[in-house]
């Protein structure tokens, strides 16, 4: 009997092409299923990719006992109600970020993930990467002091993807539930996770999804589609933490601005840190302030080794033989806080949490 993870993938669009080459690449583990609404789509990854079965409804996929767990690479309104599926049915998941569109349907798969006793790993992929985790030693080892400060920025100048993403009702939003996500949760991860005390946020739909552009190429959806697009094309947000600490972010699916943006900056007492878009360490020491460049294979997030990395641990946490670092309860907090700056940003006003 092989002891290989036996696993299926559900949704093969443009993010479960990552998934399923670090699948492949990993020994311990098995691609034995996948499923897509569109047949033919998952028929030509299952050829590529050697997976036996090919299914159109997810239901179906997962009433197979021998898988024992799932990644979800839907549209995003399919993550609780999959997730939730796949939990009940026994599955592990490993599931894309968001980990859901709304905070109650957050908390419906956290109960689902305590019922079955199941590890959900929501896709925090930024999480597992070398920068982060190099970063977040030094932090846990108290280098960087107390964390009283962040400042994330993800501007596209242009880049709504259009089709699903643009589709409010599948996606739960724009820019900031899309890429927002990544660079709020690095922040937070790194500040130790701190509670929300407030958040104050505001949204902009002033220049539609600039389908006219010509000449410049963007990510898109797998069935790219500009004809409908009800999601913000700016975010920002001003997050204030129990602890007094704060985090500023700004993010943009188009922006009249000079070129892309990704930034990642902590501040502490003791250092300061740009985890995006190169890592560097500022500190000071005998009175002198060194700017300290770690020497490592990528600076910056690398998707092919950040995803092989984010699902090596997935397959151990699958094994028993570690816990993830990326549970679903951080997908939860993180659904509070996208949902509360949605919500300040309609009002007009902070929300206190
Ligand atoms: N971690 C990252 O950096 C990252 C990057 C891109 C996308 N994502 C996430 O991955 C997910 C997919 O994004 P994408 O860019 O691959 O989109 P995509 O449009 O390219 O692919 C999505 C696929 O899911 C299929 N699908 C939708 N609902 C389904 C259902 N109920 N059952 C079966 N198949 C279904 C669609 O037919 C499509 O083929 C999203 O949640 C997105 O936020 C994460």
């Amino acid at each position: 009997m092989s002891n290989k993870i036996r696993i299926a993938i559900i949704g093969a669009g443009s993010i479960s092409e990552l998934h399923l080459q670090s699948y492949r690449n990993n020994p311990r583990a098995e691609l034995a299923a996948i499923c897509d609404l569109n047949e033919t789509r998952a028929q030509a990854k299952a050829e590529k990719y050697g997976i036996p079965h090919v299914y159109t409804d997810y239901r179906e996929l997962l009433s197979r006992p021998d898988i024992d767990a799932v990644s979800i690479c839907t549209w995003n309104n399919g993550h609780a109600p999959i997730s939730i599926a796949a939990l009940d049915a026994g599955k592990h998941v490993l599931c894309e970020k968001p980990l859901c569109k709304t905070v109650e349907e957050a908390l419906a798969v956290e109960q689902a993930v305590r019922r079955s006793g199941k590890t959900l790993q929501v896709g925090f992929v930024r999480r597992y990467a070398a920068n982060t985790r190099i970063v977040k030693q030094f932090a846990d080892n108290g280098e960087l002091g107390d964390i009283y400060y962040a400042k994330a920025s993800c501007i596209r100048r242009l880049g709504n993807p259009g089709g699903w993403f643009s589709d409010i009702e599948r996606s739960g939003g724009g820019p900031l539930i899309d890429v927002g996500v990544h660079v709020i949760d690095l922040c937070w991860y790194m500040m130790g996770r701190p509670k929300v005390k407030s958040v104050s946020g505001n949204t902009y739909r002033r220049l539609g999804n600039r389908s006219n552009i010509k000449n410049l190429a963007f990510y898109k959806a797998a069935d790219y589609d500009a004809g409908h697009n009800d999601v913000e094309d700016l975010a920002n947000a001003l997050i204030r933490f129990e602890n007094g600490a704060s985090l500023l972010v700004d993010v943009s699916f188009t922006l009249h601005a000079k070129e892309d943006e990704l930034t990642v900056k902590l501040y502490g007492e003791k250092g300061g840190v740009e985890l995006e878009p190169k890592l560097a360490i500022i500190t000071e020491r005998h009175d002198t302030i060194l700017n300290i460049v770690p020497q490592i294979n990528n600076l910056s997030f690398d998707f092919a080794s950040g995803f092989q990395d984010e699902i090596d641990y997935f397959i151990e946490v699958c094994q028993g033989t570690k816990e993830t670092i990326s549970p679903v309860e951080d997908g939860v907090e993180m659904m509070k806080l996208l949902c509360g700056i949605y919500e300040s940003a309609a009002r007009g006003a902070e929300i206190q949490f």
